[in-house]
């Protein structure tokens, strides 16, 4: 109910009676005001004047649980179930677990803090508690494994266009996914699948954002970057999840129609960093330097080495000169 409550609170400027809440949720006035005092516990300032109801003054600067995410959320499939907890191993593992267990596609898992919060390539993610997003998607695609993989460049997207719509900042894309501002790192998504020869059983996209983060250890402070230091200020973690959520449900649907970039292509290299700059790519196929010209319709980077071959780049590392110390 807090999460309906919340949602209806927002949508309107003015007051909103008690009544209008009691006819709506079809419950009782004490049930409204009880979760209307859980709701002040939250943080929120709500003002009550008998015989107009209830109205927000002002919401708490960045609370990040189920409620705060689910009564931003509306849309068909993407977050048709919320999840969340303060502190978590992993996002990702998490999700597996609830996929395995029938959760329905398009539900989101959330957490305030990961304890082992995994990276690509077995790399590990920094998760530390109250300053990021960290949150895994379970999809349930009726597509072949083998385009599977594409939608992790869908969520890169959907969360530059997020973070672009969200805070003006210049967010872009260092293929495949990883979303960068003024150079630096500011967000990471890991893809993982399970699936069946021919058959996707459901594939698990986590997404971590620097979002409320003043600062980073040392080793990473070259390289990664938050949405409060490139602004300035703090914004809500929670709107930030949904705006992400938003754009990506779009883009899902997009995607589905295909299988696979050709429609989104466009839209993705004009956000694409690599495009037309210099990259070094080490990839199973082998070594090369050259001109990054943005992807085709399967997703993978075009490259145009010295020999003025254009290579395919469908896997590997991909180092663009000018981000994370590539000079
Ligand atoms: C990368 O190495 O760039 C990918 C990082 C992905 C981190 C996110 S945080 C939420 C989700 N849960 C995890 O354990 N990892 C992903």
């Amino acid at each position: 109910m807090k999460t309906e409550i919340l949602k209806i609170l927002r949508e309107n400027s003015g007051y909103v009676s008690g009544q209008e809440l009691c006819r709506r949720l079809g419950v009782s006035r004490t049930a409204i005001w009880k979760t209307m005092q859980q709701i002040k516990a939250d943080g929120y300032e709500v003002e009550a004047v008998p015989n107009k109801g209830y109205r927000f003054v002002r919401e708490p600067e960045d609370l990040l649980n189920e409620s705060e995410i689910k009564s931003r959320i509306a849309l068909e499939e993407i977050g048709c179930q919320v999840y969340f907890k303060e502190e978590v191993d992993s996002t990702n593992t998490w999700a597996k677990k609830l996929a395995e267990e029938g959760a329905p596609s398009g539900t989101l898992v959330c957490a305030d803090a990961q304890t082992r919060g995994k990276g690509r390539r077995g790399r590990s993610w920094e998760s530390p508690r109250g300053s990021s997003l960290y949150m895994s998607l379970i999809l349930k695609p009726d597509i072949l494994p083998l385009h599977a993989s594409t939608l992790t460049l869908v969520m890169g997207l959907s969360v530059a266009e997020a973070i672009r719509e969200k805070t003006g900042l210049d967010a872009g894309i260092k293929w495949p996914n990883d979303v960068v501002v003024s150079g630096k790192k500011l967000c990471g998504i890991l893809t993982e699948m399970s699936a069946q020869m021919d058959y996707v059983e459901y594939v698990i996209i986590g997404v971590g954002i620097n979002v409320n983060r003043k600062e980073f250890p040392k080793e990473l402070s070259d390289m990664a970057t938050s949405v409060e230091l490139e602004l300035g200020h703090k914004i809500s973690r929670a709107d930030l999840a949904a705006k992400v959520m938003e754009h990506f449900e779009k883009n899902y649907q997009i995607f589905l129609k295909t299988g696979d970039m050709s429609v989104l292509r466009s839209d993705y290299d004009k956000v694409l960093v690599n495009r037309n700059r210099q990259v070094k790519v080490t990839s199973p196929g082998g070594h090369c330097e050259g001109m990054a010209l943005g992807i085709n319709d399967k997703g993978e980077l075009l490259v145009e080495c010295s020999d003025h071959e254009i290579r395919e780049v469908y896997a590997g590392e991909v180092s663009v000169r000018g981000l994370y110390g590539y000079v």
